[in-house]
């Protein structure tokens, strides 16, 4: 079995997975969407502090699980890319584990990670495949070739697709994370739409921009203060009638899905690759699945997309793309290996 540790920012997640049929056979994570919603966003050194407190307690109950440790045959945990004061409290576990049972450590990218959470409990991975990775941290277009090659064909200049949705929400006192709380917001709206602009239409590249977008809604809501005759500082979401946040709310999500269609439609057309694939957590989003499996539909592309737990950060995802390094008998120098917060991975080209 191997155990494996995430906590590369706001979730306190421990997985275990049984080698010979990547079962999962535990898994828990302790969020703590609860602790930052108060500030609109992830706060580094309380996340850090919270991991300090979760991890340990999850450990324990990894623990108790098993009976014991005898079994792990390796210590998996991610070190890329992500908030350094959460990777070095996920780290020092796994050094910790390791030296203290004697077995391998193996250092994951947690964009790598996000890729596996589609193939959580099942021993075949399909490649080629192309992949939209949308989160929090990054929006972009990738090329899984095999478990050493990730290509990276488009991302973001700005913004992430799941970070523009935390700031509009933020704009909105809605409370953190966006996502959820927008796409909720979206469900029963049916009315019209504000005219919000698409990113970068004109333009023939693939790259994603969400900050025109975001600065664009800001401005919608401030119209929307005005006209409703509500105070400029306005601080609680109660202030503004319930249709007023929806139509906002209808509108951005609108706009933010219709660019990801937009440079993916492109993308499709040069593309020869059969599978597609969503992931990350702004992947769980209802209407985004809807749009895209159109798109598919349209270009003869089979699409995938990972069980709804598992879109989001999680220690399962991580075992399971440890599991491969596992197999080819890849693992990190424990004396050297180290958290790299902004770094990609030496597996993308
Ligand atoms: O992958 P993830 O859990 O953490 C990172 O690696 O960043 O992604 C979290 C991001 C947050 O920005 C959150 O607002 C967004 O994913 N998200 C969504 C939805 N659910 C989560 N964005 C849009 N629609 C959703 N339903
Ligand atoms: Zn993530």
């Amino acid at each position: 079995m191997i155990l494996s540790i995430e906590s590369s920012c706001d979730d306190s997640s421990i997985a275990i997975t049984q080698i010979q049929d990547a079962k999962l056979l535990y898994h828990k994570k302790i969020s703590q969407e609860r602790q930052h919603s108060v500030y609109g966003g992830v706060v580094p050194e309380l996340a850090s502090r919270l991991h300090t407190q979760f991890l340990p307690s999850v450990l324990q109950d990894s623990k108790e699980f098993l009976g014991d440790f005898s079994k792990l045959k390796a210590i998996c945990v991610t070190t890329q890319p992500g908030l350094s004061v959460s990777l070095i409290e996920g780290l020092m576990m796994a050094k910790t584990l390791s030296l203290s049972l004697g077995i391998p450590l193996i250092d994951i990218n947690h964009l790598i990670g996000h890729f596996y959470s589609l193939f959580i409990n099942d021993t075949k991975v399909i490649f080629p495949m192309s992949v939209l990775l949308v989160s929090g941290g990054h929006t972009q277009i990738l090329e899984a070739r095999n478990h050493t090659s990730f290509r990276i064909i488009a991302q973001s200049i700005d913004d992430s697709f799941g970070e523009s949705f935390d700031k509009v929400a933020k704009m909105l006192h809605l409370g953190y994370p966006g996502g959820p709380i927008i796409e909720q917001y979206t469900k029963d709206y049916t009315k019209d739409l504000l005219s919000l602009p698409i990113p970068l239409k004109h333009k023939k590249t693939l790259e994603f921009s969400f900050s025109g977008l975001k600065n664009a809604t800001r401005i919608a809501i401030q119209k929307e203060i005005q006209n409703l005759g509500l105070q400029e500082d306005y601080k609680e979401s109660t202030q503004m009638p319930q249709e007023s946040i929806a139509k906002i709310c209808a509108s951005f999500q609108a706009s933010a899905i219709e660019h990801i269609c937009d440079k993916l439609h492109r993308y499709f057309q040069a593309s020869t690759i059969q599978s597609f694939a969503i992931v990350g957590g702004a992947s769980a989003n209802l209407a985004l699945r809807a749009r895209i499996q159109n798109l598919c539909e349209q270009y003869n592309k089979k699409l995938f997309v990972p069980s709804l737990e598992f879109c989001s950060d999680n220690a399962a995802m991580i075992g399971r793309a440890g599991l491969e390094d596992f197999k080819m008998g890849y693992c990190s120098d424990i004396m050297s290996v180290d958290i790299s917060p902004k770094n990609i991975s030496d597996r993308f080209v």
